[in-house]
């Protein structure tokens, strides 16, 4: 069983990521900076999967140490601050970037235009395996994945086949078609899909 740290798990991905992700093989370490909300989370997905293996932890650092991929559901602007926090136990883990880096009137981006949140966060852990996912999926859209019978894509992008692999049995566990759409640089136009 992969343990999966989702940091920022009380927001609205962090916490429908966790959801989802409850009804497959993982175990779950949530947490956020109020232990209190992290905790509700936890409580609500024990309702409804009274088996899945899900704790609330205090300590962003703990749990990436505990985790073999970790879930960065914060807004970009804070990715240096957790950077910071787990960069010696986050080496040669998966590390996944969901963020857009969207300006305060959605119609543009922070980061210039030759690199990305994703490649941003990849310098600021540079020993660990960071790859795009779930930023073009909406976080309600976790609730219906499936249109029409069709699972709606999700598009990946990294440069370590591997973890490639690993995130894609990931969106596809969270209900998801994992489409992979290219390396690591491949985030910009991703992320560059989500303005307005
Ligand atoms: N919303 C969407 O539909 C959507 C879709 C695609 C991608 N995204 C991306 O997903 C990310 C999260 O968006 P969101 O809408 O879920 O935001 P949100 O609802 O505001 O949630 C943000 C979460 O991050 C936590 N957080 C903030 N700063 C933190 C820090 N320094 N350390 C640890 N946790 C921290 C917050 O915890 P506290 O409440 O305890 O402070 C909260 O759990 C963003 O990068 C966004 O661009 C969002």
């Amino acid at each position: 069983m992969q343990t999966i740290a989702i940091i920022g798990a009380s927001g609205s991905m962090g916490s429908a990521l966790s959801k989802s992700l409850a009804k497959g093989n993982y175990r779950l370490l949530l947490c956020a900076n109020d232990l209190d909300k992290v905790k509700a989370v936890a409580a609500d997905i024990k309702k409804s999967y009274p088996t899945a293996e899900v704790e609330a932890i205090d300590c962003t650092r703990e749990a990436c140490w505990e985790a073999d991929i970790i879930i960065a559901a914060i807004p970009f602007g804070a990715e240096q601050e957790m950077a910071d926090k787990i960069r010696e136990v986050a080496t040669q883990k998966i590390v996944i970037s969901i963020a857009n880096p969207l300006n305060d009137t959605y119609d543009g981006l922070v980061t210039a235009p030759d690199t990305s949140a994703a490649e941003e966060l990849q310098k600021l852990l540079p020993n660990s395996k960071v790859v795009k996912a779930f930023n073009t999926t909406f976080a309600a859209d976790f609730a219906t994945p499936v249109i029409d019978g069709k699972r709606a894509d999700a598009f990946i992008a990294g440069n370590d086949g591997e973890a490639l692999q690993t995130v894609s049995e990931l969106v596809e566990t969270a209900g998801f078609n994992p489409v992979v759409a290219g390396g690591l640089t491949v985030s910009r136009t991703l992320e560059s899909m989500q303005q307005c």
